[in-house]
């Protein structure tokens, strides 16, 4: 079997490091925020090229925060991808805001920048953009508009680290960044995590008063905060994986990169990556209008695939009772009905890549 992804190999790579790294939580005797937080926060926002960084329990979080931090709330509408994981809806949800849905460009699978003007009403207060795949949003175009607009920007990078846009990383582009460090992300931790980033020192002290109760001083709680931090662990774990990061991101490329070059001419649709992108390659999604038989005739020849993801959020039962505010969405919807991930991950070996470029060959030829 070639799996989907090995998270334990990434594991057993840095064991040493890992190890000593826990122990030394462990045995410090301190166990909620503290250094290992205080430093792990500085060397990520760092990386990011960002002034802060603000660590948080989970992605989910980070964008619930980043909302209310941008007092977004009740009455308000979020402009969102039409074609996301649903977190990113979720978030304008919890916060008591309405998700508007923006369609992609199929090229990319990205917000069409060109879609969201249409989109902007009264009560519009912001746009969450979302670097789905690892491919970063035309945030320039983007930008134009919520600049115009008076729009706060938001962007989810819970599967972008690392990702450059014309040069320069993801981290700061936006009011508010929003990362998870769920384990199978490019940067992930043992558990749950997960942090905002931003270059706005006010925002970054209301999502810090936000995360903890509300307090900033012990027994004092300023606002109605909720309980949502990074564990002390899970820093340590980050700081040792965060030197190899972009080691690993180059070894998703170059498996990103066979696949571009031996899955050319077959009867599916290869991602698109516009000339000032440079993606992390988190999934790597193609398009085939024959799904279902693709992927069991992969399933047969040993190798797992999935999906993301078989339903756009507008599709969702948790969204059933909004359904007839979003008119019709084809394009997520199309999307949904053909993607298919193929395995990608920084310990899959080229001979295991040449074995699925073969196998998706001999399954997808054009007929
Ligand atoms: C695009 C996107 N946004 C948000 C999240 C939420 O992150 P978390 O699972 O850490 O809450 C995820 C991943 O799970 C995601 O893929």
């Amino acid at each position: 079997m070639i799996p989907f992804l090995d998270l334990g190999a990434g594991y057993r790579e840095l064991e040493n490091d890992i190890d000593a790294a826990v122990k030394r939580v462990l045995s410090s005797g301190w166990y909620i925020f503290g250094e290992e937080v205080d430093s792990f926060e500085a060397e990520y926002a760092k990386y990011c090229g960002a002034r802060e960084t603000i660590s948080v329990a989970n992605g989910l979080d980070a964008l619930i925060l980043s909302l209310k931090a941008l007092n977004v709330g009740p009455g308000d509408e979020v402009i969102v991808p039409s074609n996301t994981f649903i977190a990113t809806w979720l978030a304008a949800s919890a916060v008591g805001a309405k998700a508007v849905p923006v369609e992609p460009d199929a090229f990319t699978h990205n917000i069409d920048a060109g879609k969201i003007v249409s989109a902007i009403t009264s009560r519009t207060k912001a746009v969450i953009v979302v670097h789905l795949y690892g491919q970063p949003v035309d945030l320039d175009a983007v930008k134009a508009i919520t600049v115009e607009h008076g729009l706060a920007l938001i962007e989810d990078a819970a599967q972008a680290h690392g990702a450059r846009y014309k040069g320069k990383r993801i981290g700061s582009h936006g009011d508010a960044v929003c990362w998870s460090f769920y384990p199978a992300k490019n940067f992930g931790c043992f558990g749950d995590g997960g942090a905002v980033t931003t270059d706005n020192p006010s925002l970054a002290s209301q999502i810090r008063l936000l995360r903890n109760y509300g307090s900033r001083e012990k027994y004092i709680n300023e606002v109605k905060g909720v309980n949502s931090r990074l564990d002390p662990i899970q820093a340590a774990v980050l700081k040792v994986k965060l030197a190899h990061l972009d080691e690993w991101n180059s070894r998703r490329k170059a498996i990103a990169d066979e696949y571009l070059k031996e899955l050319v001419g077959l009867d599916i649709i290869l991602p698109g990556v516009p000339e000032w992108a440079d993606p992390v390659w988190h999934l790597f999604v193609i398009r085939s209008p024959d799904r279902k038989s693709l992927q069991e005739r992969l399933a047969k020849e040993g190798i797992s695939t999935q999906i993301h993801y078989p339903l756009a959020p507008s599709q969702q039962p948790a969204y059933a009772e909004n359904v007839n505010e979003y008119g019709s969405l084809p394009i997520a919807e199309r999307l949904a009905s053909e993607v298919l991930s193929l395995p990608i991950g920084p310990h899959q070996s080229r001979e295991n890549t040449l074995r699925i470029c073969e196998a998706v060959r001999a399954v997808a030829r054009r007929v």
